[in-house]
């Protein structure tokens, strides 16, 4: 069976190279990548594809930046091409991305099958380009591989056929715990950032609905320069957001967080597993932190891993409130893990699903 893999933005990258991985001993599936170019800097990008083995892409699209339309719609025109060049008989798509869309988008209106990884989160809020981008592609594929129960009830709840949503767990814990192994004894982070393990708050911000209100940003980012006033605060910083920070003069070299470049995934897991606290807006931070059992503050409205907000290890905050939220959360201890997120081996789970997949086809 001949898969062709659509990736481009970096959480992507981290959890196709757990799927690949499992893929390249398997005779039977013929994998064919491709990154649309929506993350292209070296941090962004190319860090990943040496660190975690990912095999070079067969092609390389160049797509990135402009709106929402214009990127989705030149990858549209690409990928098709792609596809009808490749006749692949599976497209796998990862989470909710403009790539993810695209990739969707061109298979399904050339009637080829569709699996999607990371199926079913939903945050219920419309405005996030990320959640047009999953129920779009929830509503355009065949095989549905979700992460944990709540998301099986989102599809359920919207009609998809139970014949095709399969709870596999999730890929970014079997990527935590085996890319841990690999990161310890090989990375050197904390030493050159002059850090010490539970001394310092980790912190990433690179949402849409955080960075491109000017009023918002610099609500979030005045809480944060006083947090970090008493506690080291380490912010490797996404190009999005370095963006908007530039656009309103943020004095970088006056702050008390100490800024640095995107970071390879090895460095990263070592900063979550060492870190007394992490603030992020982002999806797979919040999950990071509690692999590594590390209490977590979420600056969104809302979260689709809605099961940590539920134990008590993560905490919804704003601007506002965070400072409130820190004493809680400083508090928090992280139990033991109990399943929610999967046994580790999501990428054969799903590797094992398409299989069957194939067989049924006759693929
Ligand atoms: C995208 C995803 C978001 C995901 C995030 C992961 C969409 C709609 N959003 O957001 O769901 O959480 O990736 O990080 O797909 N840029 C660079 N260099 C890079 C990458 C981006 O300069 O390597 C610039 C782009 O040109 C653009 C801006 O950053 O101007 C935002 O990039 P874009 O890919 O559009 O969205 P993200 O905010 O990265
Ligand atoms: N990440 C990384 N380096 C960084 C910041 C994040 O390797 O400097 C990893 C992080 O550990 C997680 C993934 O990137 O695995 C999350 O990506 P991001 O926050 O960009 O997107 P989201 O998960 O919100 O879609």
């Amino acid at each position: 069976m001949k898969i062709v893999t659509v990736i481009g933005a970096r959480p992507q990258f981290i959890k196709a190279a757990t799927v690949s991985r499992v893929v390249s001993g398997v005779n039977e599936i013929d994998e064919v990548l491709l990154h649309t170019g929506q993350h292209f800097d070296e941090n962004m990008s190319h860090i990943f594809f040496n660190e975690l083995d990912i095999p070079v892409p067969k092609y390389n699209l160049g797509i990135a930046g402009g709106g929402h339309g214009k990127q989705t719609g030149l990858m549209l025109e690409k990928i098709e091409e792609v596809l009808i060049s490749e006749k692949p008989d599976m497209v796998l798509v990862y989470g909710d991305t403009n790539s993810t869309l695209a990739g969707s988008l061109a298979a399904v209106k050339l009637h080829i099958p569709i699996a999607h990884v990371e199926a079913g989160l939903r945050s219920f809020n419309k405005k996030m380009p990320e959640e047009i981008n999953r129920v779009m592609t929830d509503h355009s594929a065949d095989l549905l591989f979700a992460p944990t129960e709540t998301a099986i009830r989102n599809l359920e709840k919207e009609g998809i056929s139970k014949t095709k949503i399969i709870n596999v767990g999730d890929v970014m814990y079997d990527a935590s715990l085996y890319y841990l192994q690999k990161a310890e004894g090989k990375t050197s982070i904390l030493t050159n950032l002059g850090l010490r393990e539970k001394e310092y708050i980790l912190a990433t911000i690179h949402r849409a609905e955080n960075t491109n209100d000017d009023q918002i940003l610099s609500g979030i980012f005045n809480s944060l320069e006083e947090i970090a006033n008493n506690h080291k605060m380490v912010f490797p910083i996404h190009p999005r957001t370095k963006m908007a920070l530039d656009k309103m003069n943020y004095s970088f070299d006056k702050s008390s967080i100490k800024f640095i470049e995107p970071l390879g995934y090895l460095d990263m897991v070592m900063l979550e597993r060492n870190a007394k606290l992490i603030i992020t807006d982002s999806g797979g931070v919040q999950k990071e932190a509690y692999f590594h059992k590390v209490p977590c503050i979420t600056l969104r409205e809302e979260t689709e891993w809605v099961e940590l907000v539920e134990k008590g290890f993560n905490f919804l905050a704003n601007a506002a409130n965070i400072k409130e939220v820190l004493r809680l959360a400083f508090q928090t201890e992280i139990s033991a893990d109990d399943g929610v997120y999967g046994n580790g081996f999501a990428a054969n789970k799903i590797i094992e699903e398409l299989l069957i997949f194939k067989n049924s086809k006759s693929i």
